[in-house]
């Protein structure tokens, strides 16, 4: 087995095939400390906390992540908080730092003595509709290198070379959204016990607590905006004023300490499944971090290959593998239908949204539902923990 890429997917895959006696080796690009250190997504669902304890890997988030129960909308209407763990399903998130869940699953891995070749480039994959598919790297010395396995799981993200190795007869579905984020990471405390979701005419801004001292802070802002083109100053004084600062409270300041330029953009590949290649994570559905749901699909669609895998190589069984595709599209796109919904309520309209009165006039519509009505309540946190 020969997974492409050191991301959530591919290190939980490994690491559940490894637990399970089975042969694997993960390519990644990027060496150990920069796979390691990557600020990215830091929200995991009640689903995704349970398939990691399942299978040993949630140690770490047990100990240092913070459970989250509560989200707080502020609208030029005002603010109000969902307790979303008393909501629907009744669960709760849990924030930990993608980076410290990506550490403790590389850690795991090794200590198993997986393989995990870092620095490692997958160029392609050949022959994924054959018996023996063959992946070609270029090895960390620079040397061409071939692979050769039984399956390959592509868990490369969206610009990896699985995407690129696909025979024909992959649809692309995808929606550029037209809008743009700042993505902030900021060597502050938290300036609220909730995620925090500003609809402003303005534009949107987040706020998301990441440790007791880092915070995570979404700014939209015109497409096209370079990550540095605003000083620490605006960007304080516009999260500030999107935030409601003179109504709310300032928010607690501090240095910037990573900056990303986030275009929204949202696609799923149909199928998931060439023959003996499989996709997984970013590399079989991109979702727009507006509901936090990428590394929560990733886990979730980790642990389905995994199991068809299981199945498959102990015991001949193939429905596992036979129905991978059809069961995570199903997951995919009911995560796509409410991270759509999501921007839809927390954003003006962009190109495609026509009359900007009457887009508006819907947003303001569905906050006051979401306000108002426990039944919109009830849906809302089902989709919002869930995957
Ligand atoms: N060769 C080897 N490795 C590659 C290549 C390549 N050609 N291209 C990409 N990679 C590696 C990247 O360096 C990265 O470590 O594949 C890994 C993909 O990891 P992620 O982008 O994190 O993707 P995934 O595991 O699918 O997780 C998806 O997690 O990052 C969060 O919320 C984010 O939705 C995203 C989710």
């Amino acid at each position: 087995m020969v997974i492409l890429g050191a991301g959530p997917a591919g290190l939980v895959l490994g690491n559940i095939l490894l637990d399970r006696g089975i042969d694997c080796v993960v390519l990644e690009r990027a060496e150990r400390a920069h796979v390691q250190t990557r600020a990215r997504a830091g929200f995991l669902a009640a689903h995704t906390v349970r398939v990691l304890e399942r299978h040993g890997l949630a140690d770490g988030l047990l100990r240092n992540g913070q459970t989250h129960h509560t989200c707080e909308f502020r609208t030029k209407d005002g603010r109000f908080r969902l307790d979303y763990s008393g909501l629907g399903l009744g669960e709760p998130h849990t924030v930990y730092p993608q980076q410290a869940l990506v550490t403790d699953l590389v850690t795991r891995f090794l200590a198993r003595g997986g393989q995990l070749r870092f620095g490692t480039e997958v160029l392609a994959v050949h022959d994924a509709d054959g018996e023996r598919p063959e992946v070609a790297v270029r090895e960390a010395d620079g040397r061409p290198g071939r692979w050769r396995a039984r399956y390959v799981a592509g868990c490369d993200g969206r610009h990896g070379a699985a995407r690129h190795s696909l025979p024909p007869g992959t649809t692309r579905h995808h929606r550029d959204l037209g809008i743009t984020w700042l993505g902030l990471l900021a060597d502050a405390p938290p300036s609220m016990d909730a995620v925090g979701y500003a609809a402003h005419d303005r534009g949107f801004a987040g706020h998301m607590a990441r440790t007791s001292d880092i915070t995570r802070y979404y700014l939209q802002c015109a497409p096209g905006t370079p990550a540095d083109a605003w000083s620490e100053e605006r960007i304080w004084d516009e999260l500030d004023l999107r935030m409601g600062a003179d109504k709310y409270g300032a928010l607690h300041r501090g240095r910037i300490l990573q900056r990303s330029v986030v275009e929204l953009a949202s696609d799923v590949l149909e199928p998931l499944r060439h023959g003996a290649l499989f996709l997984a994570g970013d590399a079989a559905a991109l979702i727009s971090p507006s509901a936090a749901k990428g590394a929560n699909l990733a886990v979730l669609e980790a642990e389905l290959l995994a199991h068809g895998l299981i199945d498959e190589l102990t015991t001949g069984n193939t429905d596992g593998l036979d129905g991978y595709s059809a069961r995570c599209l199903t997951h995919i796109w009911r995560a796509q239908e409410f991270s759509h919904w999501m921007i839809r309520l927390l954003h003006g309209p962009s190109g495609t949204d026509g009359d900007a009165l009457f887009h508006n006039s819907l947003r303001r519509a569905r906050l006051t539902s979401l306000r108002t009505t426990r039944s919109q309540q009830d849906w809302f946190a089902e989709h919002y923990v869930g995957v």
